[in-house]
């Protein structure tokens, strides 16, 4: 079996590969730049291309335009990456018979505070980014062997241009920055490591349709960077606690949190909470900085 994971080279699509090693399952990575295959997914023709070319069994599609204001500044390009890509990919999957994996996202909840959000809950669609994954998860269901996953996923990425989020909390600690805390923006944040795992373990049963895998309790940002900030021995000083209402720019969701009962059935084990999150970018900061 070969899989293809799309966006290798990302916070997710890192994790993935690494979890693909450790499982001895064959895997080849994509992505414009630094990845085995180098490709713009954006360009329909040249994926259609490398797809059949390569002709995986199975795609994990972890590519996508995750900023939110660059998603609002240039849709053209969030739609091409986060929507039509996802066609492309389903249409090969039908044709081959290949089982397809969409990341989505948690992006689509607003106004109900800490509340778990089921598969079938109601979605608002705030922004041209959710927007674009949204339509990303219908086309990727056109293909009757696809399974779309809903998440809040917080890593590591290793650049520097681009922090991922708990990068940015980690390097605001270390320099002693006052961090402004969100206690009223709430997510079910997994970290990618098990994240990556439950997916390896999903590629196994081959559910169909939408499925949340996210940790299995919802904090709001206050909470998680409080809780990181213990486990890394750092102390929050001057810091000031503020409603997510008060950033500007995008308009953007704020409710996130998914329900991952019926993951958690599937699997057969439970999501990690936030404790077990935290405890596991812990290990993952201090192998990163073992291997220097
Ligand atoms: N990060 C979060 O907080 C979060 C939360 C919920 C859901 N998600 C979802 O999780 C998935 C992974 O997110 P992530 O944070 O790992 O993203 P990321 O770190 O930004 O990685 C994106 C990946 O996609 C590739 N990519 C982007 N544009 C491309 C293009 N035009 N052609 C080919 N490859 C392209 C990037 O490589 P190149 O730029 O080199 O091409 C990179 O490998 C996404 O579907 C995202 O929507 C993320």
């Amino acid at each position: 079996m070969t899989v293809l994971i799309v966006g290798s080279t990302g916070m997710l699509g890192q994790a993935l590969v690494k979890e693909a090693v450790t499982r001895n399952v064959s895997a080849v990575g994509l992505a414009r730049r630094g990845a085995e295959l180098s490709c713009d997914v954006a360009d329909a023709t040249i994926l259609a291309t490398v797809l059949d070319a390569v002709r995986p069994q199975v795609i994990v599609n972890a590519a996508a335009l995750t900023e939110l204001l660059e998603c609002e500044r240039n849709p053209e390009a969030a739609y091409l990456v986060n929507a039509r890509c996802v066609a492309v990919l389903a249409e090969y999957a039908q044709k081959s018979r290949s089982y397809l994996i969409q990341v989505s996202t948690d992006h689509y909840y607003t106004g109900d505070g800490a509340s778990l959000h089921s598969e079938d809950a109601p979605v608002r669609l705030l922004n041209e980014y959710a927007r674009t994954k949204y339509a990303g998860e219908h086309f990727a269901l056109t293909a009757p062997n696809s399974l779309v996953i809903r998440t809040n996923i917080v890593g590591f990425r290793g650049t520097t241009d681009k922090p991922t989020f708990v990068e940015w909390v980690l390097g605001a600690l270390k320099r002693r920055e006052a961090l402004t805390l969100f206690d009223d923006f709430f997510t079910s944040s997994i970290d990618v490591m098990t994240f990556s795992s439950a997916v390896f373990d999903l590629l196994q049963l081959r559910p169909v349709g939408i499925l949340n895998v996210a940790s299995g309790d919802v904090v709001s940002k206050k909470t998680f960077i409080e809780a990181f900030a213990e486990r890394f021995d750092f102390c929050l000083e001057g810091d000031r606690v503020a409603s997510v209402k008060m950033l500007g720019g995008v308009c953007r969701a704020e409710s996130l949190g998914l329900d991952v009962s019926r993951a958690e059935a599937l699997l057969g084990y439970r999501l990690p909470c936030l404790p077990e999150v935290i405890s596991h970018l812990a290990d993952a900061y201090q192998e990163q900085a073992n291997a220097i």
